[in-house]
């Protein structure tokens, strides 16, 4: 058995985003719309409901616990069920929330050079918390060549990275000099059962060594960042299309629709959900069309059961 608990299903900035009186984030501040707030995005996964990798840490991360009650402590005085954390990118929306984690410190914490040389360079989290017992115990995800690792206590998970064409975070000395490792996807599966989810809150692209990983995956929890390629520009609270940012947008040839559609087997999950994407309306047309596609969208709070 293998559960995913959402923590977050937003992208950066969380829905509603704070300074933001875009249709959805005003819309839903003033029960305009039908949709549900949503913080940034990361999961927990486990094989036995009392210990959690977490993917990611959002800076949302203190709300999150608090509404997962499973997550908190149980046997010590100080304790915690988060037993690894395991970075996808460098990005702020999905690494800040470790300095909110630093009462606990030392962390198990999994991620590629490249993201590693972000947390210690750009944003040097990981240096700022040696001071908290340590801060970090890293351990390198190898993707040249591409290695599954297990994480000792979670025997029965094998996960396996898989390079993705993303973007470094703004921030990023390398933001427009993409590096391998700089976006992970990662396969998770539960041994016993077989069971895989795949995880990938930002792909900018299907490459040809994905589709294969996607469509032997039982459940995907994939980029649902934009409806649209220039959504940003068109909604008038950005100037960067889709593609800048690392983002495949689900509509249009080849978008995430179109690619899913092709995909037989796997539940199929959008997650990271920018709070310009008219799927979070409910009763929009767009909505409506994931329905048709059997395509869903991540809450906070989800949680899939393999
Ligand atoms: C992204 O994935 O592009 C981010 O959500 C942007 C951000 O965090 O501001
Ligand atoms: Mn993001
Ligand atoms: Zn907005």
């Amino acid at each position: 058995m293998m559960k995913i608990h959402v923590l977050g299903s937003a992208a950066g900035g969380g829905f509603p985003q704070w300074n933001c009186n875009c249709r959805n984030c005003y819309g839903l501040r003033q029960g305009r719309i039908r949709a549900i707030p949503r913080t940034q995005s990361s999961i927990a996964v486990s094989s036995d409901d009392e210990h959690w990798v977490l993917f990611n840490t959002s800076p949302d991360i203190r709300a999150q616990l608090q509404a997962f009650p499973q997550i908190q402590p149980r046997n010590g005085l100080r304790d915690t069920g988060i037993g690894a954390i395991v970075y996808m990118d460098s990005q702020i929306d999905h690494t800040a929330g470790l300095l909110m984690l630093r009462e606990g410190c030392p962390h198990e914490v999994y991620c590629t050079d490249m993201v590693h040389a972000d947390l210690t360079g750009g944003f040097p989290v990981f240096r700022m918390l040696e001071a908290w017992n340590g801060g970090v115990n890293r351990h390198r995800i190898d993707i040249d060549p591409v290695s599954s690792f297990t994480i000792p206590g979670f025997e029965n998970l094998r996960f396996t990275p898989v390079p993705l064409s993303s973007k470094a975070p703004p921030y990023s000395a390398h933001r427009h000099d993409p590096h391998r490792g700089d976006n992970i996807g990662i396969g998770i599966e539960d041994l016993p059962s077989g069971k895989k989810v795949f995880y990938a809150p930002g792909l900018g692209s299907i490459e040809d060594h994905l589709l294969p990983v996607m469509s032997q995956a039982d459940c995907l929890l994939v980029d649902g960042t934009f409806w649209r390629e220039d959504e940003m520009i068109a909604a008038g609270v950005g100037s960067q299309l889709a593609a800048a940012m690392g983002h495949l947008p689900q509509s249009g040839e080849g978008g995430m629709i179109h690619v899913l559609d092709g995909l037989r087997h796997p539940r199929k999950i959008l997650i990271h959900i920018n709070n310009t994407n008219p799927i979070l309306d409910e009763d929009s047309e767009e909505r409506r069309t994931l329905q048709r596609h059997a395509i869903e969208v991540a809450y906070d709070g989800m949680e899939i059961t393999l």
